[in-house]
């Protein structure tokens, strides 16, 4: 053992001349277990014991030193190859929704809206009643609505719009907030809808908002987010919230507005419905519309989604299926 424990090497091959003395078949460790065959019996135990504790010395001694050389053992346990090309990693990446929502929030935040959240279960008042929607209005209707069973004036919100009548009713203007958030609504899901999906308001409130004002950020809006030849159209339509109402249609993302299979050979595509506030709802909210006016407008994130990157079926959004989500990666 002594002499063992002494034992050097200055290099690899050194240490490996020591291997091949003392543990190789014909070292000289091995040649103690060939004589042990001749050793009487009742010594065989103890001297087994011996020659196998002097084998562990051996062994470890002479690891230690190949380590401290620089060559790494089989059974070296720490040894770490730094030069090995390392295992792939997998990236993960944002969800589309998330990456268009951020997009669209971006814009609008530079325009100076502040971001205003409010809650998915809510009570009929926010979601209708302080929107001028009529107690008899289709929309309430159980077909669009999910209630609490048991408590029929709770409700989960069938779209962001809920939102405004909560900041207003908190809140004096000037008011310039942007909502995004998830809505429910009663509907057999299928590729083209879904029983949630996301939304993004957005509410301006302050003396003398006009329509033409409206029009312009919504006109910029589109331009950031499809490019700069982007047109818009704005639709006479009909909300109860806001008086006039309307519907925006993009020139088509792919067509540019000739006509293809996307736009249904229109040119245009529908993105979102705005408007000016209706005075009935400032003063709902505690908003004096005798000194305010304010427009509003919600979209669908997941329809902007669809027309950006052309997602068929909108099952895949909350599917979560990684070759899906995969095709983000590189998305910002
Ligand atoms: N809340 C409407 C919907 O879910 C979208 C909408 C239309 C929001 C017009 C508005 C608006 O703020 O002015 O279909």
């Amino acid at each position: 053992m002594q002499e063992l424990s002494s034992l050097q090497a200055k290099n690899a091959q050194e240490a490996e001349a020591l291997r091949i003395k003392y543990l190789s078949k014909k070292g000289e460790i091995s040649q103690l277990m060939n004589d042990f065959r001749s050793v009487p019996a009742d010594l065989k135990k103890e001297l087994g014991m011996r020659i196998n504790e002097l084998k562990n010395f051996a062994q470890e001694k002479i690891n230690t030193l190949k380590e401290s050389v620089g060559e790494t053992t089989a059974a070296g346990s720490s040894s770490i190859d730094l030069t090995r090309t390392p295992y792939p990693i997998a990236l993960g990446s944002r969800h589309p929704i998330t990456i268009v929502k951020n997009e669209i929030v971006d814009i609008f935040s530079r325009l100076g809206f502040t971001l205003a959240e409010g809650p998915e279960v809510e009570d009929d008042w926010h979601v209708y009643s302080s929107l001028n929607f009529a107690d008899d209005h289709p929309a309430r209707d159980m077909q669009d609505t999910f209630f609490v069973e048991s408590h029929p004036d709770i409700i989960l919100r069938s779209h962001t719009s809920s939102v405004q009548s909560r900041v207003m009713e908190k809140t004096q203007p000037p008011i310039r907030i942007l909502c995004p958030g998830r809505v429910y609504r009663n509907e057999a899901v299928s590729a083209r809808a879904h029983c949630f999906f996301h939304q993004i308001e957005g509410l301006y409130v302050d003396k003398n908002v006009s329509f033409t004002d409206l029009k312009q950020v919504l006109l910029l809006f589109a331009q950031e987010l499809f490019g700069p030849d982007t047109k818009i159209r704005l639709r006479p339509s009909y909300f109860p919230f806001t008086e006039p109402s309307a519907e925006m249609d993009v020139s088509c993302t792919i067509c540019g507005g000739k006509g293809c299979s996307m736009c249904k050979g229109s040119g245009w595509l529908e993105i979102l419905g705005c408007g000016m506030v209706d005075p009935a709802v400032l003063e709902a909210n505690g908003i004096d519309s005798s000194i305010y006016t304010g427009y509003a407008f919600g979209m669908g994130i997941e329809r902007i989604t669809n027309l950006k990157y052309q997602v068929k079926d909108l099952r895949m959004f909350s599917e979560n299926d990684v070759r899906f989500l995969d095709e983000f990666v590189s998305a910002k």
